[in-house]
């Protein structure tokens, strides 16, 4: 990962153009200087960029032209406008194509720096949206976070990973992860599943054999160490490995070299290993059927997986990676969220099959679904009826008294609901914002004479009070 974010900069002035930059640079950043819209877009098609300035005069392609450009090419990168002192026209107008923000010249200098500190974080946060979800992993909550980070930190190193977690946590998510995230992913990822595998075949499953080596051993052949030379081996279910073969293993692994069965060639590979178990391999070790040495040398680093009941907060997040996902395969477009009511039982459930429950449940919902939105009659018997029962998840006594009957009964209480997916929400939110905004520049400007700044606004003098007070800003003859 970058360390320091990258900001360009667009503005045919070269003066400002050199002291913006240094002053980003002493903050921290990499800076690219373009001195026009053009080479400012040829820059960004050849450079990763985090944030884009633009002044909005410049010769060839302007601030507003390369605006629209980046909204239609790359919508999410933060744009933010240099405008002349003055020009909310304008402003406003950027802000409606989908400019981040603007600056105002003169730069007041700590104004330019928390407009800059702002847009960065947002796109940092992007950037780990996209590094998370380009491997499918979905989550936000501390946990995930700190799991993401040490699936970053580990990925490129030879050392063993064990992962642990309970059936359905995402254990194998996090081995292809693990592969994906290193510089072996183009080599191969090789999965066994010790537990689908007969004990006494382990052995000729791992290392291979040759020809004779055993009754219908006709030809010889490699195991999946051999396969998975330059990649990863994935051992999966590992609590399941029968003790005598933990030895052979123990070895292979130390030394990255082995034996076919009935060879005697010693074969030498180049395997980074990844093993996961959802059984308690100290508690294995205590029984004797788990070798302490072998868990010491698989374990050095360890990622535990927490159970969802644990990170119920990711759950919103999971519903809609899922919806997402399933609405295209089933055909289901028409559905692009979840009722509140809906939603309210997924977040009381215990989860015991972990997100593989969860996917399941939404792909069953999905499939029931005949309008919008997700709704508690689609999801599955006893998901409703458990959250019915279990205290402390109704809140209403009315609520509470329906612990039998139609559970749609309690959703047609349930006010207006709003989809997860719906981009109302966040347009709504975006738009208060940029309104407050606009209002306390305006009245900035004009020294916060209301009527002047509605002028500015181009609003009558009686709506730019009605929203002053909505906002909770004061009229400044309110004083008097
Ligand atoms: N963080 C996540 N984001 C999105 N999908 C996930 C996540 N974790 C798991 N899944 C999905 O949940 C399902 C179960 O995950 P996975 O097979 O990796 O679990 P597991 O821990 O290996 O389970 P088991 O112990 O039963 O083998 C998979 O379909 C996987 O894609
Ligand atoms: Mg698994």
């Amino acid at each position: 990962m970058r360390e320091k974010q990258q900001i360009l900069i667009a503005d045919d002035e070269p003066n400002l153009r050199r002291v913006l930059g240094a002053q980003l640079q002493r903050d921290g950043y990499d800076v690219l200087l373009a001195e026009d819209g053009q080479q400012a877009l040829s820059m960004l098609s050849e450079h990763h960029v985090d944030v884009l300035i633009s002044d909005l005069r410049m010769p060839r392609i302007d601030g507003m032209q390369l605006l629209k450009r980046v909204v239609e090419d790359d919508p999410e990168l933060p744009v933010i406008l240099i405008t002349a002192h003055g020009t909310v026209d304008t402003a406003v107008e950027a802000l409606k194509l989908g400019a981040f923000d603007y600056v105002t010249k003169p730069f007041d200098r700590h104004e330019f720096k928390n407009v800059v500190d702002k847009a960065a974080r947002a796109a940092e946060l992007r950037q780990r949206e996209v590094d998370v979800e380009g491997r499918g992993l979905i989550g936000q909550s501390h946990v995930m976070r700190e799991i993401h980070a040490v699936v970053n930190k580990v990925a490129d190193t030879p050392s063993t990973v064990l992962i642990t977690g309970e059936s359905g946590t995402g254990k194998e998510l996090i081995a292809r992860a693990l592969h994906e995230t290193s510089s072996r992913r183009d080599k191969p990822f090789i999965r066994v599943n010790c537990a689908a595998i007969p004990r006494d075949l382990i052995e000729s499953e791992l290392f291979g054999y040759e020809k004779g080596a055993f009754t219908g051993a006709v030809t010889s052949k490699p195991g999946r160490f051999e396969l998975a030379h330059g990649g990863t081996l994935f051992l999966d279910e590992i609590g399941e490995i029968p003790v005598n073969m933990q030895v052979k293993l123990l070895r292979a692994i130390q030394e990255q070299e082995f034996e076919r069965v009935g060879g005697i060639k010693t074969i030498a590979v180049d395997v980074r290993l990844v093993t996961a178990t959802n059984r308690e391999l100290l508690e294995e070790i205590r029984e004797q059927r788990f070798r302490e040495d072998l868990y010491y040398r698989l374990n050095v680093v360890q990622i535990r997986l927490p159970p969802l009941r644990e990170r119920k907060g990711d759950i919103p997040l999971l519903v809609e990676h899922f919806l997402r996902r399933f609405r295209e395969r089933l055909n289901k477009r028409q559905v692009v969220g979840v009722t509140d009511s809906a939603m309210d039982v997924l977040a009381a459930h215990m989860w015991p099959g972990n997100i593989r429950e969860l996917e399941n449940v939404i792909e069953r919902a999905t499939l029931f679904c005949d309008t919008d939105l997700i709704d508690v009659p689609d999801l599955p018997p006893d998901l409703r009826a458990a959250s019915q029962s279990s205290p402390g998840v109704q809140e209403s006594a009315s609520a509470a008294s329906l612990s039998f009957g139609e559970p749609t009964a309690v959703n047609e209480l349930a006010p207006e609901t709003e989809p997860l997916l719906g981009l109302k929400e966040k347009v709504r939110e975006a738009a208060a914002r940029i309104e407050r905004d606009l209002i306390v520049r305006a009245l900035e400007q004009t020294a916060g004479n209301v009527t002047h700044a509605a002028r500015l606004l181009k609003i009558s003098r009686k709506s730019l009070q009605t929203k002053m007070k909505e906002l909770g800003l004061r009229d400044a003859k309110d004083e008097f």
